[in-house]
């Protein structure tokens, strides 16, 4: 079957509603993102692709945008051929998926450096992973964790040592923290995973982000920071993601302090906190990268179980 691509503008997306659906399964999801879809369409720099077969009945769609915080990084999100075409004919269903990115992924290599496939909400299928594979892209997985409240009721909170003190978080330290964020994620994965996390200005957006509720509303009360000599060395971000979940957007200690207990002593203090400010929570989720070891052994000492594993694709131009 022969199949046409075309970008996708913002009077169009209503009429893809038959792919969202297929791809998330709760319709009130694939409606908000339908909303979603079509104001980032207009106001930023999102752009669409679309496979259409005969008709007018779209079969396929991509998006990808760049970062704001970091202009040479892109983003292919939401790659999705409808499982319709799958049963129908498996091999136009893989070319499909090939068409669609090959359409993003030459659009975006122009200006990036770093590209990363983002697999939020459901995982490539085996071709299309091997596929990018093939183009270069590295394989880098993630870990959901969540740990229940009835399982966190064991934990003491250990002594610190003399000149360590924790203080409650305030939006006048909104650039403090922003700095610090940048010092403590310095040579880390996530960084290529999450590209504001090397700039002042990239951690200040992700800071008001949190206070203006993009990422479930900062628990402003329960969220510490940690200071030596009344410096701020180490962070741990509370937010609220749903009347149950407590989520922990971030967690960190300067690399000139690790390994003295201060990370784990910091989370413990922060659910110390927790307790009292949103007594009816249920658990605290968070999500680590897999080959971020120590934070993971550092979760599991605290009682949090794996859940669920996410894969992010991530290409870099090594010739820049
Ligand atoms: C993860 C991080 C906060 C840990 O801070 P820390 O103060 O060094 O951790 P702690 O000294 O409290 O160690 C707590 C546990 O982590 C594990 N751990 C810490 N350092 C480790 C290391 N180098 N190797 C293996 N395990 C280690 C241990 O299980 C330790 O428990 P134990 O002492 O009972 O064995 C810190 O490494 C960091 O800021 N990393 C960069 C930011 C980051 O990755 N944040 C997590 C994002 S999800």
């Amino acid at each position: 079957m022969k199949y046409e691509l075309k970008p996708v503008e913002a009077k169009d997306v209503a009429s893809l509603s038959s792919i969202f659906s297929d791809y998330f399964p709760a319709e009130s999801t694939s409606h908000s993102f339908e909303n979603q879809i079509k104001l980032a369409l207009t106001n930023t720099q999102l752009d669409g692709f679309a496979l259409y077969g005969q008709g007018a009945q779209a079969i396929a769609v991509v998006f990808a945008n760049k970062s704001l915080a970091k202009p040479n990084y892109g983003y292919v999100r939401f790659l999705h051929v409808h499982s319709s075409v799958k049963q129908d004919d498996h091999q136009s269903y893989e070319n499909s998926e090939y068409r669609l990115f090959d359409a993003v992924f030459s659009h975006l290599k122009e200006t990036c450096t770093t590209i990363k496939f983002d697999s939020h909400y459901k995982k490539p299928s085996d071709t299309l992973q091997n596929y990018l594979a093939k183009l270069g892209f590295q394989r880098i997985v993630r870990i959901d964790m969540v740990v229940h409240k009835s399982d966190m009721k064991t934990l003491v909170e250990p002594e610190l040592p003399s000149g360590y003190e924790f203080v409650p978080w305030s939006k006048a330290m909104k650039t403090s923290t922003a700095k610090l964020l940048v010092e403590i994620n310095d040579q880390s994965i996530d960084n290529l995973l999450l590209p504001f996390f090397t700039t002042i200005g990239g951690c200040e957006r992700f800071v008001q982000d949190m206070v203006d509720s993009s990422f479930g509303g900062l628990g402003e009360e329960c969220t510490r920071v940690l200071t030596y000599d009344k410096e701020p060395i180490g962070i741990c971000f509370l937010t609220r993601i749903s009347s149950n979940t407590i989520n922990i957007p971030e967690v960190g200690i300067l690399p000139a302090h690790r390994r003295k207990g201060l990370g784990k002593a910091l989370v413990i203090h922060s659910f110390s906190n927790l307790t009292t400010t949103h007594p009816d929570f249920g658990e605290v989720s968070l999500t680590v990268t897999l080959d971020n070891v120590v934070a993971a052994k550092l979760y599991e000492s605290l009682g949090f179980k794996r859940i669920k594993e996410t894969i992010d694709l991530i290409w870099q131009n090594h010739n820049n």
